[in-house]
């Protein structure tokens, strides 16, 4: 039978067999973000489609031909494609720029679902779901390596372990608009044969160019003027700082002078960090400075600085262990019909502990409820009948080792308790 509904392209369910994952990158992130004085913040995924315009960029591939886009009575409105811009525009709506004195910046982080209308792909989604931080407030190189060494952390907590630090600065605006007329004059005699994205992107925003998915043309562009080598004085201070900072947090990275990120906003610091185990979606995490956007959306003048890394792809790296979906503790099994009645206590007992515990909703026979026990995975099974009810102490079988033993009813709860830290979990 044909399926009249499905998931729509680039789209995805999370199931429950993957969601131990998802749940797991989740608590470590507020965990670790915690540690650093990260605090959350939840911004609305609908946002004026103006706001993302100004700030990712009118000639990026995000706001051309990314976006779900739509009227709402008469306004033009946007499912986020990104979260920086709502981020900096909820900064400055609630004028937080009072509360960030100087070495106090404000310190957000997000997680939730962003929508760009891509070709889907291996590790490329329509909706997908991004981890973020940003830093409003500090212009400091010391921010730019403190964040990086947050998120390493992070990956480190998770077990993501292939992976590389790419590291490059854009500059300041002085040194973009120098670097933006030597990049025009090299480009003048060979975009005559190159491509058509080429052409545009020279004349809307000559950086772009390096967005370009034409092999030919991109192995042109390798002999293209570089911007890290001509940054001004201050921004080339600004970037021999973040990396000796990087050096002494012990973070490894290669310096890629090719790497310019796909948005307008960035400043300075622009850094990725890719993943060998991902295919050609390998870019787990990006980021950087961006020192103009406030200003650039009617705020005050406060740098800033962020990342996001995408979690599909942080979940296909993670390690095994890591990525392990929670199991419940014990499963129940009743012995004939005084077992089963007594079966809703006992399971009410249990979890009020904390345990998690699955039980039958119906009498079942004893293979049947067995199989069952060990399809979810249950660490134990209790055996729940006439004669236990009377004695007062029940069968606990450790269904991974096949030991059973019997346990007086007060200390069922504490000897699941212990099998579990057995376990290591
Ligand atoms: P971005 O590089 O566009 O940066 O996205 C960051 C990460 O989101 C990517 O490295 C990737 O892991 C994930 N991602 C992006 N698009 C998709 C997709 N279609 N499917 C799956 N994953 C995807 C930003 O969004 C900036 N706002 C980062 C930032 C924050 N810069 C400063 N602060």
């Amino acid at each position: 039978m044909a399926l009249r509904y499905q998931a729509l392209r680039g789209t995805h369910d999370i199931l429950p067999e993957e969601i131990g994952a998802w749940q797991r990158l989740e608590s470590a992130t507020r965990e670790v973000f915690a540690r650093y004085g990260f605090r959350e913040i939840r911004t609305p995924v609908l946002e004026a489609t103006e706001l993302f315009a100004r700030s990712v960029g009118a000639s990026t591939d995000i706001v051309r031909k990314e976006m779900y886009t739509f009227a709402a009575g008469d306004e033009s409105v946007t499912m986020r494609p990104e979260n920086t811009a709502p981020v900096v525009r909820a900064f400055v709506e609630h004028a937080r720029h009072r509360t960030v004195a100087a070495g106090y910046p404000e310190r957000l982080y997000y997680l939730g679902p962003m929508f760009r209308y891509e070709r889907p792909q291996k590790g490329r989604q329509r909706q997908f779901h991004q981890i973020g931080a940003e830093v409003l407030g500090a212009a400091e190189p010391a921010v730019d390596a403190e964040t990086i060494d947050m998120i390493v952390t992070l990956l480190d907590a998770v077990g993501v372990r292939e992976r590389e630090l790419r590291l490059n600065s854009v500059g300041d605006t002085a040194t973009r608009a120098r670097y933006r007329e030597l990049l025009t004059a090299w480009l003048a005699p060979h975009l005559p044969t190159m491509c058509d994205d080429c052409r545009r992107r020279a004349v809307e925003n000559p950086l772009r160019v390096f967005d370009c998915k034409v092999d030919a043309d991109r192995k042109r562009l390798e002999e293209a003027p570089r911007v890290v080598d001509h940054l001004s004085e201050e921004s080339a201070a600004h970037f021999a700082a973040v990396r000796r900072s990087l050096d002494a947090y012990g973070i490894a990275y290669v310096v890629d002078p090719r790497l310019v990120r796909g948005l307008d906003y960035y400043e300075r610091t622009v850094f990725e960090i890719v993943s060998g185990a991902l295919g050609a979606q390998n870019a787990l995490v990006g980021g950087g400075r961006y020192d103009g956007l406030v200003e650039e959306i009617g705020g005050p003048s406060v740098p800033g600085f962020g990342f996001a890394a995408g979690m599909e792809r942080i979940v296909m790296t993670m390690s095994e262990e890591a990525r392990a979906s929670d199991v419940p503790d014990v499963a129940l099994v009743a012995l004939g019909d005084a077992g089963f009645e007594a079966i809703p206590a006992l399971a009410q007992e249990l979890r009020r502990t904390g345990l998690s515990v699955v039980a039958p909703v119906a009498p079942r026979p004893l293979g049947a409820q067995m199989k069952r026990a060990e399809r979810v995975g249950a660490r134990f099974a209790l055996f729940v009948g006439e004669g236990e009810i009377a004695r007062g102490s029940y069968g606990l079988k450790d269904l991974r080792t096949g030991e059973q033993k019997d346990v007086a009813r007060a200390e069922l709860a504490g000897a699941i308790r212990d099998g579990r830290i057995a376990h290591g979990r």
